[in-house]
């Protein structure tokens, strides 16, 4: 897939980015640096013009890394880093193929999806204990912390677990708690279980009942795993009982699979968010449908690189999600293995598309508006973007 970013956008861009009072001047970009420049015009019309080619010392940079953000489409065991692979391993006594954290890495270069995935679902053979799954709950969380992440909303695979004979009840209660304590660091969360969309419905619905004694903690449900060949409809029923028991809905869909997969997870299992759904692009009306309608895609950048969804971050269709009005935010899905958390997603597309501060802005605000908080939440953490980007 590639696009190429259109000229109305920029000039868009610049417009918006005038209306902010702290402009970036360390410009990743000759369309951020012009807007920078029509900023600080903007603020001082009076004052002699500074030198192009010297960073003006009035214009006090927006950190982007630190940028109040919700993060929405981040599957717990995807954080697993190596060096926590190799220390679980020798916990639990379990083999790894690999003899070192280095040859791990290097294994990380995916063809597809399903190449990922192998490696992906093998590497969970270490999680054995109710603490594994807290300390790498906690360790998420810390990580994102430094990201400017107020809040989480975590995938978990739980069908996973249970098939190696983890109880359903380690898995939930090591992760909650770690919630728990993370609420404690300042980040809220919320927890959605996902259905692994390559095994049978049946099984989902299996999983589904095991997760009802456990109901409080878990908000939402979703559909992960190999996407291909494994339509949104194969769940109707699955997705039909958890909504009568009040579960949020979304679903992957329009990562690798065609457009049809993201209108039969709206339509067919009531989906209120798509995760990815970059192939939406590819239907003019389905783009229409979900720009009139603001249902939110959670999109990840760097994931789609890695994945081989997009050739290069230079071509990935965000900033054309954003020209076409719809509610996008970043994620980092799986940053353990993807080269890179929410912050890192938000400072390489910033980079690779020459996203223009109001952009930037507003990918973070829809991380919020897009998120299961309530009202009077959402609003405090509006606030506190506006707080950030104005001058102290
Ligand atoms: N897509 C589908 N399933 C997944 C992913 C993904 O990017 N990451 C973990 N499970
Ligand atoms: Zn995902």
């Amino acid at each position: 897939m590639s696009t190429s970013r259109s000229r109305s956008r920029i000039a868009a861009t610049c417009s918006r980015t005038a209306g902010l009072s702290r402009a970036t001047a360390r410009s990743g970009s000759a369309a951020t640096a012009r807007c920078s420049r029509q900023a600080i015009l903007a603020s001082s019309a009076a004052e002699p013009t500074p030198p192009t080619h010297a960073p003006d010392p009035r214009v006090i940079p927006i950190d982007w890394i630190t940028l109040p953000k919700a993060e929405l489409h981040l599957h717990i065991e995807g954080t697993l880093e190596p060096e926590s692979m190799f220390e679980l391993a020798r916990r639990n006594g379990v083999r790894l193929p690999y003899p070192d954290v280095e040859s791990v890495r290097r294994a990380y270069v995916f063809g597809d999806l399903q190449s990922f995935l192998d490696i992906y679902y093998a590497a969970c053979a270490v999680l054995v204990q109710e603490r594994d799954f807290y300390e790498l709950t906690l360790a998420y969380l810390r990580r994102a912390l430094l990201d400017g992440v107020r809040h989480a909303e975590i995938f978990f695979d739980p069908q996973t677990h249970t098939a190696r004979g983890i109880d359903f009840a380690t898995v939930v209660t090591g992760i909650s708690r770690a919630l728990a304590d993370g609420r404690e660091l300042g980040i809220s969360s919320r927890l959605i279980m996902c259905f692994l969309r390559d095994l049978p419905a049946v099984e989902a619905m299996a999983a589904l009942e095991q997760a009802l004694p456990h109901r409080e903690l878990i908000t939402g449900v979703g559909l992960d795993s190999a996407e291909l060949g494994n339509p949104p409809a194969k769940f109707e029923q699955v997705f039909a009982r958890a909504v009568e028991h009040g579960f949020h809905v979304v679903a992957h869909a329009g990562e690798e699979g065609p457009p049809d997969y993201i209108r039969q997870a709206l339509d067919v299992l009531g989906a209120e968010r798509i995760d990815h759904g970059v192939r939406c692009l590819e239907d003019p009306q389905l783009v229409e449908r979900l720009a009139t309608e603001q249902i939110p895609l959670t999109v990840c950048p760097l994931s789609n690189v890695k994945l081989r969804v997009v050739d290069r971050l230079e071509h990935h269709p965000l900033a054309q999600m954003l020209d076409s009005g719809l509610c996008v935010t970043v994620n980092s899905d799986d940053p353990a293995y993807f080269g890179g958390y929410v912050g890192e997603n938000f400072a390489a597309v910033r980079r690779a598309l020459a996203l223009g501060d109001a952009e930037l802005v507003r990918l973070a605000r829809n991380s919020f508006t897009a998120s299961f908080l309530d009202e009077a939440a959402k609003a405090r953490h509006l606030a506190e973007i506006d707080a950030h980007i104005q001058p102290a």
